[in-house]
């Protein structure tokens, strides 16, 4: 029994590589990738790095994300980019709402939200970043925090374009810190998202939809994650800066997808 849901893995490579390096990237990422199939897989570079990236997917089967956008579709914004302007590059995914943005740069729910509709109305597919910080998780509160989180995030989204929302569930305490939730915890979230999205929408449209699992993602740990019936791929940080350590987690995700 295959998996009712075809796995997607995107590389978030926060703020790192140039153009230069990320054409390196792509000419030793592509031949390794080779013709796999039953996969989505998108890779979100830094803005500058997108036309290379573009360029080198080409007609492959790599996506290009964005890792972040405005909601407006132009104006007085210093420093941001709209969703026109990355569709113009080949843009098809973009992450909307990552921890990193949410705290370090101060973004809403309801800031989100708008993006998610944008994204929507724009024809780009949104990554929706969710998740508990440690305090949250040790205070009880994972469940509250992920409905708010959905809730607000996905606020006026129909369920025709939640089955274009890619969901990501990174407990904050995970990211970048070598500490991966245990599958255990990880399928926990992940029922419970699918069950909050069923009560939102309806058992069909949460049954398409796809939740990541981000925060600490390797070669190592990927198999026994994608194992986990409700977790339908990554958003991988780390381990995606490598062409070779990001083929592997992509090679797991599609076996445990095929074993079911
Ligand atoms: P790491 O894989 O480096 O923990 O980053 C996860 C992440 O934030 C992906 O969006």
């Amino acid at each position: 029994m295959s998996k009712p849901r075809k796995p997607i893995v995107a590389a978030n490579w926060k703020m790192f590589k140039t153009p230069s390096e990320t054409a390196d990237f792509f000419k030793t990422f592509l031949p390794v990738l080779g013709n796999m199939d039953g996969v989505d897989v998108v890779i979100a570079p830094p803005f500058p790095c997108l036309p290379a990236a573009s360029e080198h997917a080409g007609k492959s089967i790599v996506r290009i994300a964005a890792q972040n956008m405005h909601p407006e579709s132009s104006g007085a914004f210093t420093g941001e980019v709209s969703a026109i302007m990355l569709r113009e590059l080949y843009v098809t995914y973009v992450i909307v709402g990552h921890s990193e943005r949410r705290t370090l740069f101060g973004e809403t729910d309801a800031f989100i939200n708008r993006k998610v509709l944008t994204a929507h109305a724009s024809n780009l597919k949104p990554i929706l970043c969710i998740g508990e910080t440690l305090e949250e998780r040790d205070g009880g509160l994972v469940k509250e925090v992920l409905s708010r989180q959905l809730a607000a995030g996905l606020a006026g989204v129909s369920a025709d374009d939640a089955i274009e929302t890619v969901l990501a569930y990174e407990p904050v305490w995970a990211i970048g810190t070598g500490r991966t939730a245990t599958s255990a915890q990880a399928q926990e979230a992940h029922a419970f998202i699918r069950s909050e999205l069923e009560k939102m929408y309806d058992a069909p449209t949460a049954r398409r939809m796809r939740i990541q699992y981000g925060g600490s993602v390797k070669p190592n740990n990927a198999a026994e994650l994608s194992a986990q019936p409700d977790v339908d791929g990554f958003l991988v940080g780390g381990a995606s800066l490598e062409s070779g350590s990001f083929f592997e987690i992509i090679r797991a995700a599609v076996q445990a997808s095929v074993e079911g």
